[in-house]
């Protein structure tokens, strides 16, 4: 693995939240993804499933978790099924996790080769009264035109076991993966750390003529370096208009002249994420219109994280920064006062000019998992990411940092990152010299 190994106490502790909430007399079953694969026999890559990873730590495909808690014998109330190795294997893709190290790695003493998780299973299937299984639970995501591995556990364990009581794996996973511990801390200070030095590297190299995916490059060649796994997803880099288009991807227009990039980048490190967006002027000097609305957008950014803090509910931090984004359109001559006055509520006239909500948990998943009808709590990390989109001029402004919730209001976890106009502009000129 490129990170270095996870205290597993993390995995041991996580194990220990989640059973505590199962049902009396139940049996969990974690799955990993799927390996994805390409048109023939290449695969588009592993990304790991986030609650297996979350209660054992095990980054490796074809891998299942059973927790069983109450099981009589104590030799069932963990065990993990990981794939067995062979000469072939060996001789195409090299060492896979041996049954030492993914106990070393989980902290979970019993590991069997996956080939066995049917008969071990059955000896313990009929001693419990119900299962919990994994499922992808996003509201919008959550997989409709593919089957997955865990849809195939599902479909497998309701017929070879219809009469027991199912449960919902990710109901607990929700409740307990927003509140972070101390090592899911660092290593999510970690991520922000080297996207932090990744940002020095595209100020140094912008200018005029660049393409968006030349920069996207020395994004890729620093957390590559730096022993991040991957971009914690595709980059935008957007310059221009391409900044209205809020997931614009593509990165691939020739940066001009008077131009502003927009720049949301996420690094990925132990499978922990970043997430944060800057924007920059591409000839290294902000136009007076780029600047005022750059100006606005920070304003937001210092003023609305200021609600990032334990009790705030989400949607009252939400409502907060939609008023202060709208003051600024207002500033900005985007809006009219008097009309804004007199808006439907129901169609608020900021919308137009800023169309996306401004905080998501971030954790395993750059989106986390969790529940927004909860209030904010210590050892939540969250983003905050107001932003400004005009259209017709061709700027598009948003900011975001990732914060860290504590007992006394937050930390910014991306803080060195340069985020003042006079700093921004000072970097992009030094390297000119
Ligand atoms: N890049 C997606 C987001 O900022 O949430
Ligand atoms: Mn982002
Ligand atoms: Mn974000």
């Amino acid at each position: 693995m490129r990170y270095e190994q996870i205290n597993n106490s993390l995995f041991i502790e996580n194990r220990k939240r989640f059973t505590a909430k199962m049902q009396p007399n139940s049996i969990a079953i974690l799955t990993s993804n799927d390996v994805k694969h390409n048109n023939a026999d290449d695969v588009m890559g592993f990304a790991q499933n986030n609650d297996l990873f979350y209660l054992s730590g095990i980054d490796q495909e074809e891998t299942i978790l059973v927790l069983y808690p109450d099981a009589y014998k104590k030799e069932n109330r963990a065990i993990l099924f990981i794939k067995e190795t062979s000469e072939l294997i060996k001789i195409w893709d090299g060492e896979k996790l041996t049954q030492e190290k993914a106990t070393e790695i989980s902290g979970i003493s019993r590991v069997i080769w996956n080939k066995d998780f049917e008969n071990v299973l059955q000896a313990m299937a009929f001693e419990a009264d119900a299962f919990y299984l994994g499922h992808n639970e996003h509201y919008k995501r959550a997989t409709s035109n593919q089957q997955t591995q865990q849809d195939r556990m599902i479909q497998w364990c309701k017929e070879k076991y219809p009469l027991h009581t199912y449960y919902r794996a990710a109901k607990i996973t929700r409740d307990l993966r927003p509140v972070k511990s101390t090592i899911e801390h660092e290593l999510t200070q970690k991520a922000a750390d080297i996207s932090v030095q990744s940002f020095s590297r595209i100020l140094k190299a912008c200018k005029p003529g660049k393409n968006e995916y030349e920069l996207e490059a020395e994004l890729t060649y620093n957390l590559v370096k730096s022993g991040a796994s991957h971009h914690a997803f595709q980059p935008i880099v957007a310059s221009g208009k391409n900044a209205c288009a809020l997931h614009y991807n593509t990165n691939d227009s020739v940066c001009k002249d008077g131009e502003m990039i927009l720049l949301d980048f996420g690094v990925c490190y132990a499978n922990y994420n970043s997430d944060t967006t800057r924007c920059f002027p591409v000839n290294g000097k902000f136009s007076e219109r780029q600047a005022a609305v750059y100006t606005s957008v920070l304003h937001c950014l210092k003023e609305g994280s200021k609600l990032l803090k334990a009790g705030i509910l989400p949607a009252d931090y939400e409502k907060n920064m939609a008023s202060l984004v709208e003051a600024e359109l207002i500033k900005l001559n985007l809006l009219n006062a008097d009309e804004v006055a007199n808006q439907d509520p129901e169609k608020p006239l900021y919308k137009q000019y800023f169309m996306h909500g401004t905080a998501h948990y971030l954790g395993l998943d750059v989106h986390d998992v969790g529940l927004y009808s909860r209030p904010f709590e210590a050892g939540m990390i969250l983003t905050c990411e107001p932003g400004i989109y005009i259209a017709e001029e061709g700027i598009g402004c948003r900011l975001e940092d990732d914060y860290l919730i504590t007992e006394n209001g937050n930390i910014n976890l991306t803080a060195k990152m340069p985020i003042e106009i006079k700093d921004i502009e000072a970097l992009m000129n030094t390297k000119k010299n």
